[in-house]
């Protein structure tokens, strides 16, 4: 009984007598009718998130018992343990605020539990990079599943899935042209299926990443959540989980600065969410890598945008699997990847996609390198006195009438004063102008929700408005589209001049120079900043407290000050 104990006698439960400790945890694994031979096996983890309030993860039973096949058949003993699980659309005030609890539950359960490697199960939006930041921290062996997205449904003969079209739809009735009747039957109509948002979403993005991360298995990002192969999935992904065992492959291994690098690659190229951004920036922050936006500018002006998927095209996840997945874009984007970068199968992704080649490409889906959808990148880093640590742009999803634009700021201070004026018909607000959200950042206490896409107001949305430039610290669902600077950093809660931005303020946004200014001498902001009211007092106690005293800004993943390694 050495610290080189694997499987139950691993990390033993400290009473003062190791032997007495062995003695009782063999006794109680004994109480779940283990057979001792089976207590001899190494002990494959899986990291398990089914919960009532994660209709995404739905599926997780039926794909818990695949992994725990494959696992069993390559020589192991499965054991799912459960973290919390992170169901966008159920977290009050949002979701982001608890990944990084996520991330701590499911490295500490890593660590202290006895488990020669880790199956993690994830899929909804900050379930994969909590996971992926936990694991990397854990330093232990580690394959991810994620769950697979929805499939489609249909809505009077037309195609539609979660979630742009929840937001097309949307704005069509703020706009008054469906009725109530229409849109509470569309809401029956959007998420039909298991499984996550069926567009490149956040978690389609997520899941897209983690497999040109080396993450999971070649070819198992796209597979929709209710297919018999997403089951075939989890059971080799239990196999591999036991090939890991011993491996000095560990995700710290794995996330390194080529594994990031061709993860921005891939964001870009499949036009994928903003929120990937800051997930990509706390990955790399526990593995010790540096991001720069700057660089993510570099990257995105030598990258085409190929895969054709809403929000930016008209596909729909499942159109990804059926194209040819990651590994026909990746293939398509080869020479612009490390092609050595180590994946979790043992093989670099260069031999991965090798292996694969020669199979058939829709390329309605996947554009070819020749023919791009778009010739940039989809995303682009902003600068300028309004965001002197940089704010983002899906310029994919944005009307390239706005990009070299001048206007007039209408200020909301806060979600509560969008909520209590956007709609007043007496706002003074005309589609010319910049709406302009404070307080909505990670310092805040609302905890950058996904606020960033400001409604078009009522009297502007009925007459046909349907984007304007819209510019705040929070951050946009992956599944939005419009003229949205997001994550202007530093924020307006840690005294960003976001804050020190009032009515009638001209802003000039320039995607060209990669700007964004406050057209408001030095002096004046000065003036305001000393003006500003301090902060709102830190919460007195729990979660709350660690996250107001340890969050990071935008620029570092939002990541907490005390999880980055020493
Ligand atoms: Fe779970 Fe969209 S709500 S992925």
């Amino acid at each position: 009984m050495s610290d080189k104990s694997t499987g139950i006698e691993h990390g033993l439960t400290n009473y003062g007598d190791r032997d007495f400790s062995l003695y009782l945890r063999r006794s109680f694994a004994r109480s779940m009718g283990y057979s001792n031979a089976m207590l001899k096996k190494p002990v494959v983890g899986i990291a398990y998130t089914p919960s009532g309030f994660n209709n995404c993860h739905r599926h997780f039973p039926e794909l818990l018992d695949a992994v725990k096949r494959g696992v069993l058949a390559a020589g192991a003993l499965p054991m799912e343990f459960p973290t919390i699980s992170l169901g966008e659309v159920f977290l009050n005030p949002t979701s982001l605020k608890f990944r990084n609890l996520m991330s701590m539950d499911t490295e500490e359960m890593i660590r202290a539990q006895p488990m020669d490697a880790v199956v993690l199960m994830g899929g909804c939006d900050k379930t994969v990079p909590a996971q992926i930041m936990g694991a990397v921290s854990a330093g232990r062996p580690a394959v991810m599943l994620v769950g697979g997205p929805m499939m489609t449904g249909r809505h009077r003969g037309e195609r539609l899935g979660a979630c742009t079209d929840c937001r097309r739809f949307w704005a069509q009735y703020r706009a008054g042209k469906i009725d109530d009747k229409e849109i509470n039957e569309i809401e029956g109509k959007l998420a039909t299926t298991a499984g996550t948002c069926a567009v490149m979403g956040t978690a389609s993005t997520m899941a897209c990443l983690v497999e040109a991360l080396g993450m999971i298995l070649p070819g198992t990002a796209a597979i929709p959540a209710v297919h018999a192969d997403r089951l075939r999935a989890a059971e080799a992904t239990g196999a591999l989980a036991v090939k890991l065992i011993g491996s000095k492959l560990t995700p710290d291994v794995i996330i390194n600065r080529k594994s990031i690098e061709n993860a921005f690659r891939v964001l870009l190229a499949i036009g994928g969410s903003t929120n990937a951004v800051i997930h990509l920036a706390a990955i790399a922050g526990r593995a010790g890598v540096p991001v720069s936006l700057a660089r993510l500018n570099e990257l995105s002006d030598s990258t085409p945008v190929l895969v054709n998927l809403k929000p930016v095209g008209n596909g729909y996840m499942e159109d990804l699997f059926a194209a040819g997945g990651m590994g026909a874009l990746m293939r398509e984007i080869k020479d612009l990847l490390h092609l050595d970068a180590m994946t979790v199968t043992g093989e670099t992704l260069g031999e991965r996609l090798a292996a694969d080649a020669g199979g058939f490409v829709d390329r309605s889906i996947i554009a070819e390198r020749k023919s791009p959808l778009e010739p940039q990148g989809g995303l682009v880093a902003l600068f300028g006195n309004l965001a002197p640590q940089g704010a983002i742009l899906k310029r994919s999803a944005a009307d390239a009438k706005l990009f070299e634009f001048e206007g007039k700021a209408v200020v909301f201070t806060s979600l509560e004063d969008l909520a209590a004026r956007i709609d007043d018909p007496n706002l003074d607000v005309t589609a010319n102008d910049f709406l302009v959200l404070q307080n909505a950042g990670p310092h805040s206490a609302s905890a950058m929700p996904e606020a960033g896409y400001l409604p078009i107001p009522k009297k502007l949305a009925s007459k046909g408005v349907k984007d304007m430039v819209r510019v705040s610290d929070a951050r946009m669902s992956g599944t939005a589209f419009g003229t949205v600077v997001l994550h202007v950093t530093p924020d307006s809660a840690s005294g960003g001049p976001l804050g020190l931005v009032r009515n009638g303020d001209r802003i000039k946004l320039s995607v060209r120079e990669r700007r964004i200014d406050l057209m408001v001498d030095e002096a004046e902001l000065k003036r305001r900043a000393d003006t500003v009211k301090p902060a709102a007092a830190t919460p007195s106690r729990g979660y709350a407290r660690l996250y107001a005293q340890e969050i990071l800004g935008a620029d570092q993943g939002c990541d907490f000050a005390f999880l980055k390694p020493r």
